[in-house]
């Protein structure tokens, strides 16, 4: 299919709305991505194909740690308030010096993770706060396909860390995962990968966190469900390799232990 016909194809409602806001470039972008998204990202998992589940108890061996979460009204996008519990409980338990967070958005987690762990540097990355990008970044000739382009223009990254007395120990780095040295993050043994949630994106980002840490990290992917499989396919990808990726019980939320 030639690049105008993916355009039509894959226009709708939401990105001619985007159009509006931010011009005929980036609405014929977006259009040609979810055209591409329609007819791809439904990868045919083998039938013996799954990633177990796990009680988040049995990941922590028993052990009761202390956790502070703030609950109420959480903005689309940032991690519910059960999911926080589980990620922070995980990371309490391991209490990694430095932590990687990929995809900051509004900052909560980040700054939960700065609360949950008060002797931790936190390292978060998202794009920078005026991105207007295409819907593929270029890397080596090869195009890695993005989403999320709602949060990405209703972000303030950073809103909810900003102004806390945990801020001092947050890095904040803006860039692309696709082009960023995530040497920036040295020392990070702790990751949380909820960027963007393409198969390239998260092959990408896991791949980079992997590498900083020789191996020798504990892993967490957000949104490992139905609705994003890229993030599974990938998943099954790394169990393929032996690493033994579970999810968290009643969660979307990945977790492998490297250490
Ligand atoms: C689902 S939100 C992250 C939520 C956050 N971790 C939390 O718990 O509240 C995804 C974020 O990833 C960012 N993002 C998307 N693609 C990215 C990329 N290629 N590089 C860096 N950040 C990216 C988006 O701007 C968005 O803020």
């Amino acid at each position: 299919m030639g690049n105008l016909t993916e355009a039509l194809v894959g226009l709708n409602v939401a990105s001619i709305l985007r159009g509006i806001k931010h011009g005929p470039k980036r609405v014929a972008s977006i259009a040609m991505y979810s055209a591409w998204a329609a007819k791809n990202w439904k990868p045919t998992l083998p039938a013996d194909s799954y990633i177990p589940t796990v009680p988040l108890d049995e990941l922590m061996k028993g052990s009761r740690v202390d956790v502070t979460i703030t609950s109420g009204a959480t903005t689309d996008g940032a991690l519910e308030y059960r999911q926080a519990l589980d990620l922070l409980s995980l990371a309490a338990y391991h209490n990694p010096d430095v932590v990687l967070e990929i995809g900051t958005f509004m900052g909560s987690t980040t700054r939960d993770f700065a609360r949950t762990l008060p002797s931790a540097t936190i390292h978060t990355v998202d794009l920078p706060p005026d991105y207007a990008g295409e819907a593929t970044e270029l890397v080596d000739g090869a195009g890695l396909k993005k989403d999320d382009f709602h949060l990405i223009e209703g972000r303030k990254v950073g809103r909810d860390y900003l102004d806390t007395p945990y801020a001092a120990r947050i890095h904040q780095h803006f860039g692309d995962t696709a082009k960023m040295d995530f040497g920036v993050a040295a020392g990070a043994t702790f990751f949380f990968i909820d960027g963007a949630h393409t198969y390239d994106y998260c092959r990408n980002d896991s791949e980079k966190c992997f590498e900083l840490c020789g191996g020798k990290g504990v892993f967490l992917w957000h949104d490992c469900d139905e609705s994003h499989p890229g993030v599974v396919q990938f998943l099954l990808e790394w169990r393929a390799l032996g690493r033994d990726v579970v999810r968290i019980a009643s969660s979307p939320i990945a977790y492998w232990n490297g250490l």
